[in-house]
């Protein structure tokens, strides 16, 4: 093991119907102006935005909107909700969304506070906010498990690179399954892939042999794809968004990544990926993760049979790998470049250009080079 240390900043509320309970308990505690941050418009169709809204303003709360937080949200949409913040001097930010919105807010939060840019704090300085304004988290669409940690992944656009940046993490978090009933199936599952990627990603980070998160996160590989399976033949099926919203949140809280390196280069080519397209998370991982694992799995061979064995039940590495690409098309998620929903059109030069600004990932089973990583980009269309 390495060393590490632990602590959870943020309460969960977890459950349908948990959102009184949790507002009752956490109102008291915001202050008088409250942020609530919102995506494209999903929250008002749903009718959790006007529920949310009277919770606040019956507790006498002024309310001030950031709406319009698209998904892979900009630097430049963080930037003018810390413009917002600091106008109307907020004192707590509610992020009422998926990983978008919640991100979004991780960085507002820190922004409002600072008084330089902060992507040239952290990027530029090698600086992490200490402080930001206060914030908590109703979870609407799971799968990323931003609810549980103060890293946001935000699009810098004009530098054409997605990245992580360090923001501030919410006090608490509500996740009422109940509040995903109106996602799009194909985002549910999206989503839910999202996270066993992340289990994925940090198993086969280097570690020790017989670390206990690499039986965690083989659990939690097993019982998202069992909970997923259920969702292709019910997708209403409450249970299994439960467990699954459970699942999302312990893949990234960070007790998974304790006393061990993670892998997370399929994130990497993912997000460099999205800077370039636009392109659901979810969904460019589902294209990518096979093709990457066929070129590291002689690298971790005995990880990945333990992998196939635990989550797909077959015998060794490469079965294992095939198996997940199976559940992949099962599931109606894209297997190639040309079926994701991008804003260009994904050719050789920009795969190019995605392979030559990624970050490499070091404490994976292997270190790749570029021309490897744009051979696996390639492999993909
Ligand atoms: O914008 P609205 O109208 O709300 O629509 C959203 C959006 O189109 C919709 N939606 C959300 N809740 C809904 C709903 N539609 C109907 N009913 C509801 N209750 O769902 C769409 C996707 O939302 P989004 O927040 O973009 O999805 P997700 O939660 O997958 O977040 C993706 C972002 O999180 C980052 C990704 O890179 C991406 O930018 N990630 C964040 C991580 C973290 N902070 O720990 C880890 C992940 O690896 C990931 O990188
Ligand atoms: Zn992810």
């Amino acid at each position: 093991m390495n060393n590490f240390i632990f602590s959870y900043p943020t309460k969960v509320y977890f459950g349908e119907g948990i959102a009184k309970q949790a507002f009752a308990a956490e109102l008291g505690k915001m202050g008088e102006r409250v942020m609530l941050a919102f995506g494209g418009g999903s929250v008002k169709k749903n009718g959790i935005y006007d529920e949310v809204k009277s919770l606040l303003e019956q507790a006498g709360k002024t309310v001030v909107d950031f709406s319009g937080i698209m998904s892979n949200p900009t630097y430049a949409k963080a930037r003018e909700g810390a413009d917002l913040a600091r106008e109307y001097q907020v004192d707590f930010i509610l992020a009422v969304g998926g990983g978008s919105v919640i991100d979004c807010c991780k960085v507002v939060s820190a922004q409002a506070e600072l008084d330089e840019d902060i992507w040239d704090f952290e990027y530029g300085k090698g600086k992490f906010p200490v402080a930001g304004i206060p914030m908590g988290a109703v979870v609407i669409v799971s799968g990323t498990g931003a609810e549980m940690n103060a890293g946001a992944v935000i699009t810098y656009e004009e530098k054409k690179w997605k990245g992580p940046i360090l923001g501030t993490a919410a006090s608490f978090a509500i996740l009422d399954p109940a509040y995903t009933k109106s996602v799009p199936p194909i985002q549910v599952i999206s989503g839910a892939f999202d996270t066993l990627s992340h289990a994925m990603e940090t198993y086969f980070g280097a570690s020790d042999k017989d670390n206990v998160s690499d039986s965690l996160a083989l659990a939690i590989m097993k019982n998202t794809v069992d909970n997923m399976r259920r969702l292709l033949k019910n997708i209403n099926d409450m249970q299994a968004r439960s467990n699954l919203m459970w699942d999302s949140a312990m893949a990234e809280n960070g007790i998974l990544k304790c006393g061990r390196l993670t892998d997370f280069q399929a994130h990497q080519m993912e997000h460099q990926l999205a800077a370039y397209t636009d392109c659901n998370h979810g969904q460019g991982l589902a294209v990518i993760h096979p093709v990457y694992y066929r070129h590291i799995v002689k690298d971790a061979s005995e990880k990945f049979a333990r992998f196939a064995k635990a989550v797909f039940d077959v015998n060794t590495a490469e079965a294992g790998i095939e198996a997940l690409e199976n559940f992949i098309k099962e599931c109606g998620l894209p297997t190639k470049m040309n079926q994701l929903k991008s804003a260009i059109t994904i050719t050789p030069e920009v795969l190019r250009q995605v392979a030559d600004t990624c970050n490499i990932i070091k404490s994976g089973p292997r270190e790749l080079s570029r021309d490897e990583i744009y051979e696996i980009l390639m492999e993909c269309m």
